[in-house]
């Protein structure tokens, strides 16, 4: 068993204290917006914050989690409201949005530390890949994002996904039971 905040709610995860953090929270938490993209720490895709730091989860093991503070990009803002969400919309910087979780929650966490970072730091703390390459608006968006962040600037609201991310939550099949009379037979 092991016990964590996840989301600013306490949970308990009874799984293998070595599952990966990526795992539990995709497929037992069912919150998907963290990504599985390598599963070797590589990608970023699955990036979390853990005690204000943004980690890969998939290098993370719930022994590792136990006791922690863990947010996913569920848990950033309630109504995609986060500096960091607006930004990327305004300026563009997604397309097919895979690799765009991880690198909201590593320029989130980059922000509340530092809510002015140089084009040095940004691309320092932002290592996540994107196979898009939106790098150049990502840069502008964190920019954006800061000058939100520091009262400088404020940004029109990005326009409602059109589903509650309790719904999409829902749609997911992962852990929705098959039906007896379509489980498969030997
Ligand atoms: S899935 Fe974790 S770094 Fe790629
Ligand atoms: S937007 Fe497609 S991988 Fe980044």
């Amino acid at each position: 068993m092991s016990s964590f905040t996840l989301n600013e709610r306490p949970v308990r995860f009874a799984l293998d204290p070595q599952t990966p953090l990526l795992h539990a929270i995709r497929d037992a938490a069912n919150l998907t917006g963290t990504k599985y993209g390598c599963g070797t720490g590589d990608c970023g895709a699955c990036m979390v914050i853990v005690d204000g730091e943004a980690l890969r989860s998939c290098l993370i093991t719930l022994a590792e989690a136990e006791g922690r503070f863990v947010t996913t990009i569920e848990g950033l803002s309630r109504d995609r409201s986060h500096p960091v969400q607006q930004a990327m919309v305004a300026q563009q910087a997604i397309q097919c949005g895979f690799c765009t979780p991880g690198i909201a929650m590593a320029a989130a966490a980059l922000l509340a530390k530092n809510a002015d970072p140089s084009e040095s730091e940004i691309t320092a703390a932002i290592p996540n890949l994107c196979r898009c390459g939106v790098y150049p608006r990502l840069l502008e968006a964190v920019r954006q994002a800061g000058r939100v962040t520091r009262r400088q600037e404020t940004i029109s609201a990005a326009p409602a996904p059109g589903i509650s991310t309790q719904d999409a939550s829902l749609s997911v099949p992962a852990i929705t039971p098959v039906p007896d009379s379509e489980a498969a037979v030997e």
